[in-house]
């Protein structure tokens, strides 16, 4: 199947450090990623989601050296055991998981450097600066921030608050310098091409300041993949991270071959998902990279914000690291999902706690959407042995929830593509309430004791037959926020047996009315979010 443009729509998480195992920062991040592309999929749209591991470097060779281990050997562990397994925790549905250590990578990533060589973007020069093995970044020195008390003296990195090391060495350069006009002009004539506005605003300002040349090679250290023209050197690590982008995809293999025809099909990338800590290599050196390799660019880099603990970026250096599966076996990983895009701004920082998240379980999935799910599979089962209705005339208020649903698909759908994904949950959550409103009002469970009504029975009908259809619209337009419970909730309505499976039903066409055929088997089955309470009992 083929995309909108014949090309898949291609997103990217940022590949992790093995360097210690997943919190609910990365898990952040990779959520958004299933999430937009889950929703692209239930366009229709043909997607491409990738994820992955950043395997080399110092940061990952220390944290293997401190356990005792080859860094080989601890990345492999850390993959198996902690990396690969989130993704099942999360309910991801990636379509591909990199690791650097590949060789598939390695080896695209050899021939993509020794093409730059050969075309004059790499030369020989003397380094010396400050260097954070946490960012695995040279820095400049008024970034830096001085130390106090035992730490007087030194210079400290300012997200991980710990001193920097001044690397001295001989390496080899990319003329970054040179790509800044091109740069700048690529981002004027593309303004959505960094994403929000502010982090836009960042990196126009840090082009115009003008660019360094960035060294590209380390040689005091060997846990990286050998520069191929001076194997004493190994690739900054990452140089060679923000390839996998490309190598995953067969980025230099033959057009002809099943590599270069993934490529034509998938690059470039429409979206990198990084956090606002990365996104100078991703809006500054990777599309410069790029433009060397006289390649075409991603369409965007967003930089989502952090997730704080008393102020600061999560981390598990800080000891702050929450992982997701903590979260998870409480609340379940469809309610994990639904409350890191609906409480937080994309693009902005958010706090996690768990009194908040405790609430907007209770009152937006329990007792908002569940209720309403198990106020009506449980009346169509009592008042209607379980068999949806004919609806009857339409009434004022049936009409305007109609109408409602329709504009809450497009403002929603709207929302969903600009990565707005907190304004999006928020017009669905509202159009739940309007349901439930609607329920409240209408009450159902009056009506239905005029049985021998003709007309109040016709009424009860249309009632239980308006909800149903909301709902199964509803099971369609959170389906990929909340893939487990919508399913469910599918079944239930009696769906899968005339319209077939969930993932197969259009978001273009959820809001079209009357497509839940009557006569569908609705069946009462578990609570989708159950109680709190309940759930510990
Ligand atoms: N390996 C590099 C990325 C290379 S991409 C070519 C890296 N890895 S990381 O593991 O340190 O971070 C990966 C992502 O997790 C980054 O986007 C980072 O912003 C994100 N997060 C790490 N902690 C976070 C929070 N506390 N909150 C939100 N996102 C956070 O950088």
């Amino acid at each position: 199947m083929a995309g909108a443009h014949g090309k898949a729509y291609y997103v990217t998480t940022p590949i992790y450090y093995v360097n210690d195992a997943p919190h609910i920062g990365h898990a952040y991040t990779t959520t958004a990623g299933d999430v937009l592309t889950r929703w692209h999929r239930q366009r229709g749209e043909d997607v491409w989601f990738l994820t992955g591991v950043d395997e080399h470097g110092q940061k990952v060779m220390r944290a293997a050296e401190a356990n005792g281990l080859a860094p080989q050997e601890w990345a492999d562990r850390l993959v198996t055991d902690a990396w690969r397994p989130v993704l099942e925790t999360i309910n991801a549905a990636n379509d591909d998981f990199i690791r650097t250590t590949e060789t598939r990578h390695t080896r695209r990533v050899q021939d993509f450097v020794t093409k730059l060589h050969d075309g004059g973007h790499i030369f020989e020069g003397e380094y010396e600066a400050p260097y954070c093995v946490g960012c695995e970044e040279f820095k400049l020195a008024g970034d830096l921030l001085p130390g106090e008390g035992e730490l007087e003296g030194q210079f400290l990195c300012p997200i991980h608050s710990r001193p920097v090391e001044i690397v001295s060495e001989t390496n080899w350069f990319f003329r970054l310098s040179a790509f800044a006009d091109r740069l700048i002009e690529h981002y004027e004539l593309n303004p959505h091409a960094v994403q929000p506005q502010s982090a836009y605003n960042e990196v126009m300002s840090f082009i115009r300041q003008g660019l360094d040349d960035l060294s590209i090679s380390r040689s005091t250290f060997d846990w990286g993949i050998d520069v191929p023209w001076d194997p004493d050197q190994v690739i900054y690590v990452w140089f060679d991270a923000l390839l996998n982008y490309a190598t995953a995809v067969g980025l230099g293999d033959s057009p002809t071959s099943e590599g270069g025809r993934k490529f034509a099909n998938t690059w470039p990338a429409d979206v990198h998902l990084v956090g606002k800590d990365i996104l100078r290599f991703h809006a500054v050196i990777w599309p410069a990279m790029l433009m060397a390799a006289e390649l075409p660019l991603p369409g965007m880099v967003f930089a989502h914000g952090w997730l704080l603990v008393g102020g600061e970026k999560m981390s598990k250096s800080k000891l702050t690291g929450i992982a997701p599966s903590q979260i998870i076996d409480h609340f379940g990983a469809d309610a994990f999902r639904y409350y890191f895009l609906r409480a937080i701004n994309f693009g902005q920082d958010g706090s996690f706690s768990w009194e908040d998240m405790s609430a907007r379980y209770t009152s937006e999935l329990a007792n908002g959407l569940g209720n309403l799910a198990s106020r009506a599979t449980a009346m169509v089962g009592r008042y209607c042995d379980g068999v949806l209705p004919e609806p009857g005339a339409l009434t004022n208020a049936d009409r305007a929830l109609i109408e409602l649903l329709r504009t809450t698909v497009e403002t929603t759908d709207a929302a969903m593509l600009r990565l707005e994904f907190s304004v999006g949950l928020a017009s669905l959550k509202e159009f739940v309430d309007a349901v439930n409103l609607y329920v409240t009002e209408q009450e159902p469970w009056k009506v239905a004791k005029a049985v021998d009504d003709p007309v109040q029975v016709e009424r009860l009908h249309t009632i239980l037959y308006v909800m149903c259809e909301c709902l199964r619209a509803l099971s369609v337009l959170y389906s990929p926020v909340m893939p487990t419970a919508m399913g469910s909730l599918w079944s239930q309505l009696g769906a899968d047996a005339s319209l077939g499976s969930i993932l197969e039903q259009r978001l273009q066409t959820a809001g079209h009315w009357g497509l839940l055929p009557v006569g569908s088997v609705v069946t009462k089955g578990d609570s989708l979010f159950p109680r709190l309470d309940d759930a510990e009992a």
